[in-house]
């Protein structure tokens, strides 16, 4: 195993970790929705390295991240539709698929050799200027081995792929807690690939117009979207009133629980500690019990990711 060094948000550190990106080497880094595992998207042998390193079953299509939407433009033919939800949500929790244009340089295997690419503009300070000074696409899907829960602090990082890649750029608890919303654009109308940190309800006001849900029948709208994903080790039972005898309560609004997403009954605060609150839960060795969430807003994604947790699996 490799030893894997600790960077926080400083500019010497921000350097090293962008000269390790160049490099082709693999570098987890804070972004507002989930800690990201980033790879040079332009070095086949780096993207093929985060697929090693997650342990991730298939080549699943990866997020390219850029410092801008100038930038974005570059790698991708880009439309009106895109144009409107750039200057309303980006840079932040959303990704958008679009055609690939010509001369884009993104290594095929980020797009798992789809005529698509999937691009984001993060919001968070740390992971915009590490993406400045790489100076192209950092190909990222969370930084978590495949199948487990989505981290977002760097010690979630650290207790999954520690030893796995060359560092992990420290810049605290994500903000969001929960991955972008993925909306594709290379169709006839727009399309929601994944409920995220931006609500559907706002993207739709924005174009104005309602989003197609995803056909999951469809393996060209989102490839990668197994049922059982996001799980813990301990078994999850959802809408739950009041738990079981032995079970973990994960609570949400006013009463007794063990953890609670939110006891205000804030759907922003429960995103944000959704995935911590899970990890440590999970740690404790029992079935889990999970109250019910709104199914609006942020809710419609928190239940998203709690329906995989819950999802059997082999
Ligand atoms: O917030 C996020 O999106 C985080 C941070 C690190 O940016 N990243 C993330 O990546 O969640 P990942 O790999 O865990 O999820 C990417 C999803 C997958 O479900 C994949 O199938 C889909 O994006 N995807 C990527 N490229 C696509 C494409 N060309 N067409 C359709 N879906 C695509
Ligand atoms: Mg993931």
């Amino acid at each position: 195993p490799e030893r894997t060094v600790t960077f926080g948000p400083s500019e010497a550190d921000l350097d090293q970790a962008a000269a390790l990106l160049r490099a082709g080497r693999l570098v987890a880094f804070a972004t507002e929705t989930v800690y990201g595992l980033g790879g040079d998207a332009r070095l086949g042998e780096a993207v093929a390295a985060i697929y090693a390193a997650k342990g991730r079953p298939s080549f699943n299509p990866l997020i390219a991240h850029v410092a801008s939407v100038a930038a974005a433009q570059q790698l991708v033919q880009w439309n009106d539709w895109a144009d409107m939800l750039a200057s309303a949500f980006w840079p932040g929790p959303m990704t958008l698929v679009l055609p690939l244009r010509l001369g884009h340089g993104v290594s095929e295997l980020v797009t798992a050799g789809l005529p698509t690419l999937a691009v984001r503009v993060p919001a968070h300070p740390t992971a915009q200027r590490l993406l400045d000074k790489v100076g192209g696409p950092v190909a990222a899907p969370s930084a978590n081995p495949s199948g487990k829960i989505s981290p977002t602090t760097a010690q979630h990082v650290a207790d999954g792929l520690s030893g796995r890649i060359a560092a992990i750029v420290d810049d605290g608890p994500c903000s969001v807690g929960l991955e972008s919303t993925i909306i594709g654009l290379a169709g006839d109308n727009p399309m929601l690939l994944r409920p995220g940190g931006v609500p559907a309800e706002a993207i739709e006001a924005a174009l104005g117009r309602k989003l197609v849900a995803h056909d999951a029948g469809d393996p060209l709208t989102a490839p990668g979207q197994l049922l059982s994903h996001y799980a813990p080790t301990a078994s999850v039972r959802l809408n739950a009133q009041t738990p079981r005898p032995g079970e973990l309560f994960l609570g949400f609004g006013p009463g007794i629980c063990d953890l609670n997403l939110s006891a205000a009954g804030d759907l922003l605060e429960a995103a944000a500690n959704l995935f911590g609150h899970l990890h440590r839960l999970d740690g404790m060795g029992k079935p889990i019990a999970v109250a019910p969430i709104p199914d609006r807003g942020l809710g419609v994604a928190i239940n998203d990711r709690l329906r995989r947790a819950a999802a059997p699996r082999d």
